[in-house]
């Protein structure tokens, strides 16, 4: 899982909008949840562009089978990450916090979602949930 710039301020970064979870409480729920199926998750999060891009390379790499990624402000900017995970041709969920739909209209394109498996946005935490249910399934399903 991966998660772009300032997700790292979650729990105090505008709380009504993406909640009071910090990225810790959500990575380890999701750890828990991904060990009690079966699932070996690694969780990562930068604020660097090209660190996001390093991460989705060294994935093919070490052979990953699915990437869950919230790469917030990059997903409204970054053709580089839509490169990098089309070039890795490794299956992936974008999740959001908020509904980008219902924000600025900045927000409401995405550079990666039509690559996607798909997209979950708008649960709050809770999306990180159903996008590791969404990406068992997948798996099970390949
Ligand atoms: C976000 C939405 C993005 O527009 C924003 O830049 C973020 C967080 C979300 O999780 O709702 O940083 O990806």
């Amino acid at each position: 899982m991966l998660n772009g710039p300032n997700l790292n301020l979650l729990g105090t970064r505008e709380p009504d909008v993406y909640g009071h979870a910090t990225l810790d409480q959500i990575e380890h729920q999701l750890r828990e949840q991904a060990e009690a199926i079966g699932i070996t998750l690694d969780c990562r999060q930068s604020n660097a562009e090209h660190q996001l891009i390093d991460w989705v390379h060294e994935a093919r790499t070490t052979h990953v089978d699915f990437i869950l990624i919230n790469p917030g402000a990059y997903t409204h900017t970054s053709i580089a990450l839509r490169d990098a995970l089309a070039g890795v041709a490794i299956p992936f969920i974008e999740i959001h916090l908020s509904n980008i739909h219902a924000r600025e209209a900045f927000r409401q394109h995405s550079y990666l979602a039509d690559i996607a498996t798909g997209v979950i946005c708008g649960f709050g935490a809770q999306g990180y949930d159903f996008a590791l249910q969404a990406a068992k399934q997948q798996l099970s399903q390949s």
